[in-house]
């Protein structure tokens, strides 16, 4: 089967061992992207057959799936708490840190992760990795910043690229940013390069999320293993 057949079964069956993690009551945190999505279909599935949820999703794309799936919604001006998150993740080491934002929702998604008592990422086996820093860390800047900062970034050693969208134009963010995609290969010390740049003035967030995740739910070929944080 091609690779990328493989990679869409198993994040259908991380999405619908996800979906088995919610309960009756809970406020769900809807992550975004391709693996998230099968998450969010099978809770509409258990919605329509009477479980009774809230969500908060992380993006614009992931609340119009909710809504199609009738999926009751709800935010931070009605609860301080998330019960459970579901959410995908580009890449996770060994210590179940996390690079996030492939999708471009990474503030929304750190947001989201902030506020859960579990945080739940689905994953697909070609996520997981020894060392952060194969894919390209996005970090998210404000516009007037960007070209100051990418330069910050590019001195670290990153090659630093400013993301597009599909028509040729800059990315812009549901929260009206920019994104910087920063290869930095081989992230080394995950927590330092995230200090260093949440003390970067212009800098919204980026997409290292350290010890956020409780549990990995990776899919490989047709089971499903659970990791959880040591
Ligand atoms: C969205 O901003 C990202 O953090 C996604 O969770 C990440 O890119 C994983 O996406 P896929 O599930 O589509 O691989």
């Amino acid at each position: 089967m091609p690779d990328n057949l493989v990679a869409n079964k198993e994040k259908e069956a991380a999405g619908r061992a996800g979906a088995t993690f919610v309960h009756d009551g809970d406020v769900v945190g809807l992550g975004t992207g391709s693996t998230a999505a099968y998450a969010v279909r099978f809770l509409g599935e258990r919605v329509r057959d009477g479980l009774k949820i809230r969500g908060i999703p992380t993006s614009v794309q992931t609340r119009d799936l909710a809504v199609s799936l009738d999926i009751p919604l709800t935010n931070f001006d009605e609860v301080q708490q998330i019960d459970i998150t579901l959410d995908g993740a580009d890449e996770f080491d060994p210590q179940l840190n996390l690079i996030k934002g492939g999708g471009g929702a990474l503030l929304r998604e750190k947001v989201v992760a902030s506020a859960s008592r579990k945080v739940v990422i689905l994953a697909d086996a070609s996520k997981r990795v020894e060392k952060l820093g194969k894919f390209p860390l996005p970090v998210e800047v404000i516009p007037f910043a960007q070209a100051l900062i990418a330069r910050k970034i590019a001195d670290l050693g990153a090659v630093v690229k400013v993301r597009m969208a599909k028509d040729g134009s800059v990315f812009v963010t549901d929260e009206g940013h920019h994104i910087l995609d920063c290869g930095f290969g081989p992230i080394n010390d995950p927590s330092e390069l995230a200090r260093r740049l949440s003390d970067t003035p212009g800098v919204v967030e980026h997409g290292l999320f350290i010890g956020m995740a409780d549990v990995v739910l990776l899919a490989n070929g047709d089971s499903v293993q659970e990791l959880h944080k040591a």
